[in-house]
């Protein structure tokens, strides 16, 4: 079997570090591994297969050779060196949300849409979708398929850690100092997250939403092949560390009972279902942390229309949201196409 050289872009980071773990889990063929982040992690060393890495600097003479860059070091960093990386013959799947709606990028969830990867023919780049888009469609796909999704109402409940590491931090300092009654420092958003929720995450648009709000009306569409769904979302950040939960109602044309959704959801790649209410059982974002599975419960029928659904949809933001999904794109790349 062929080894390829990959590279991890944004490597010391919250989804980097991430990337690097699930590359040793699930035993991907790494010939070599190149670690890339800024000058300010020049001298670091992080750990692959047991053995210290050194992290090197990025710039535009680092892709020659590589195979396979997996991107997480930010929007403009992804904007200057993806198509650098590309035009040296490497295939980035890029974590941002630069490339993601780009008719000719494919915007991939491996349960979801796994054929659109052959599009990276396109321009040598595929796009990781936002990981709130993830867990919700791998949710809702084969609910999709079975009864037409004409409308998605989510809610959002997101983990600080999607903020990346400083924010991880931010949560910590400020719960710490107000658990000794100091005043908590305010660096990464607007307003304290320690005891809080934030309604409001990326910057806020025209319309009144924010971006991360259209991300999820937007990509979901796209992921799902269906430009004329209706979605609408909240999305709010809360003092949780790692995974994701969501609240998600759907409206679907054919009628479907929660018994039937529940029995598509037990069957579903990637989902597993935690619902047994009567012994206090339901996805909780503590046990979905550190797990590969997107938790859904709670699937009741919605009583206010004909055809509704609701349901609590959880996964680990930093590995289904966002490092686990890009290297099951890498998976299905090099199985296919590389
Ligand atoms: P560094 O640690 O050297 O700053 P997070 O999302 O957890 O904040 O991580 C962001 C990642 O992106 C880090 O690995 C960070 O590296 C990397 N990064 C940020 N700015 C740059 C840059 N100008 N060039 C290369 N990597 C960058």
């Amino acid at each position: 079997m062929k080894n390829y050289h990959v590279a991890v872009v944004g490597a010391t980071g919250a989804v980097g570090n991430e990337m690097i773990r699930i590359l040793e889990e699930r035993r991907f063929p790494v010939g070599k591994l190149t670690l890339l982040a800024s000058e300010r992690s020049l001298g670091k060393e992080l750990s692959f297969r047991g053995k210290p890495l050194p992290v090197e600097v990025l710039t535009e003479n680092s892709f020659p050779g590589i195979e396979i860059g997996l991107f997480s070091a930010g929007g403009s960093i992804s904007e200057k060196f993806a198509p650098i990386a590309a035009r040296a013959g490497c295939v980035v799947i890029d974590n941002t949300s630069v490339f993601r709606m780009a008719p000719e990028i494919p915007l991939v969830v491996p349960e979801v849409n796994p054929e659109a990867i052959a599009l990276y023919k396109n321009r040598g780049i595929i796009a990781n979708p936002n990981c709130s888009t993830i867990q919700m469609v791998v949710a809702l796909k084969p609910i999709h398929d079975a009864a037409r999704i004409k409308r998605i109402v989510v809610s959002t409940y997101q983990a600080v850690s999607g903020t990346g590491k400083k924010a991880i931090e931010e949560l910590s300092r400020q719960t710490r100092a107000l658990l000794n009654a100091q005043e908590p420092e305010i660096k990464v958003y607007p307003h304290r997250i320690a005891f809080n929720c934030l309604p409001h995450i990326d910057v806020f648009l025209e319309n009144g939403y924010t971006k991360e709000e259209m991300k999820m009306v937007n990509e979901t569409r796209k992921i799902m092949n269906d430009p004329g769904m209706a979605v609408t979302a909240t999305t709010v950040r809360v003092p949780v560390f790692y995974a994701h939960s969501e609240s998600v109602n759907i409206e679907t044309e054919k009628k479907i009972t929660a018994a039937e959704v529940r029995r598509l959801l037990e069957e579903a790649p990637g989902v597993r279902v935690v619902d047994n209410p009567r012994e206090n059982q339901y996805p909780l974002a503590i046990d979905a942390a550190g797990t590969d599975e997107t938790l859904v419960g709670r699937i009741r029928e919605d009583e206010s229309i004909n055809n509704g659904i609701n349901m609590w949809v959880v996964a680990d933001n930093i590995r289904k949201g966002a490092a686990l999904n890009a290297v099951q794109i890498a998976e299905i790349l090099i199985s296919r196409y590389l």
